[in-house]
């Protein structure tokens, strides 16, 4: 069947107006709380190329965890896989993604690159390897979507900062079993201007379409991922993109994609398309509410999940 993209997701859009008064715009970081919850964006991509957009597709927002898709690639390319996996797991962690509870029992190893306590092992990796972390990680978003107008936003990163106290106790805590290599001050640095990157849902796509296209390598500049490493971190996005509710995402959605608590989702089949939908009020395990039920609704209509 042909399928007429435009159509559907302009159709789910309608659906969903009713919706917005569903779910709660994160207030933990303060200036996430003055986002305005009725924006709704949707962006999908085509492997070929052709491209499919509704409503605020073209507006920045905060991509937050999202980013830590990206920060791992970078690492994984850096430094190869072996070494990588000893000081960070591939298991989702059935906890939400600020949790400690397991990192002191599990010996300062996080459960996956996709928890917080994960992305502060690959901040950690990025402060060691790089000489200019903070430029070069933008260098390689801005050139991963062919777009030098991506920046961080210093005002949230700043925001996270003042009451990152979550994060930082996760920091020492892996500190103290030998897994921060750094300083927790510099790490945490890093990660919460790596978090406060600002995209809009075409860039997002723009970003995360190689993905899942095997015929273009996802990277940019010296830093490319091999197929096998793209598909290992497709992997990763399925078991443990939406944190403790990877499994109802996989259930009700079905493909690998990630959420962040900025609101937005970016979610791709392998060799057919890659989409992003961006709406800040979030459900009770901090993923868009509606973006979560819009990706519902796509691969129902269109009958195309992974499985
Ligand atoms: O560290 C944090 O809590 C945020 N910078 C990122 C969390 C996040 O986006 C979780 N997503 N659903």
């Amino acid at each position: 069947m042909t399928i007429d993209y435009g159509a559907t997701i302009a159709e789910i859009a309608q659906e969903l107006a009713e919706k917005t008064n569903h779910g709660k715009v994160p207030s933990y970081i303060p200036e996430l709380a003055k986002v305005d919850r009725n924006r709704f964006g949707i962006c999908l991509t085509t492997i070929e190329g052709d491209r499919y957009m509704y409503g605020d597709s073209n507006v920045k927002f905060s991509i937050q965890s999202i980013s830590k898709v990206l920060s791992l690639t970078m690492a994984i390319s850096l430094q190869g896989q072996e070494s990588l996996w000893k000081r960070v797991g591939v298991e989702p962690s059935g906890n939400p993604f600020n949790s400690i509870v397991q990192l002191e029992y599990e010996n300062g190893i996080p459960r996956n690159p996709f928890i917080n306590a994960g992305a502060i092992v690959i901040a950690d990796i990025l402060v060691s390897q790089l000489q200019h972390p903070k430029q070069e990680f933008l260098a390689y978003v801005r050139g991963l979507c062919n777009n030098p107008d991506i920046n961080y936003n210093r005002q949230v990163a700043q925001s996270e900062k003042s009451v990152g106290y979550m994060n930082a106790s996760l920091a020492y805590m892996m500190k103290d079993k030998g897994n921060l290599i750094n300083e927790v001050d510099e790490v945490l640095d890093f990660y919460y201007l790596q978090c406060s990157l600002e995209m809009t849902c075409v860039e997002l796509v723009d970003a995360f379409r190689n993905f899942g296209d095997t015929g273009v390598p996802f990277g940019h500049g010296a830093y490319f991922l091999t197929s096998s490493q793209a598909r290992r971190v497709n992997a990763l996005m399925m078991t443990c993109g939406f944190y403790d509710e990877s499994g109802e995402f996989a259930f009700e959605v079905g493909l690998p994609g990630k959420s962040g608590v900025g609101g937005a989702i970016v979610a791709l089949l392998p060799e057919k398309y890659c989409v992003s939908v961006w709406s800040p009020p979030l459900n009770k395990k901090g993923n868009s509410y509606m973006g979560m039920m819009a990706l519902e609704r796509l691969t129902t209509k269109i009958e195309g999940s992974i499985f």
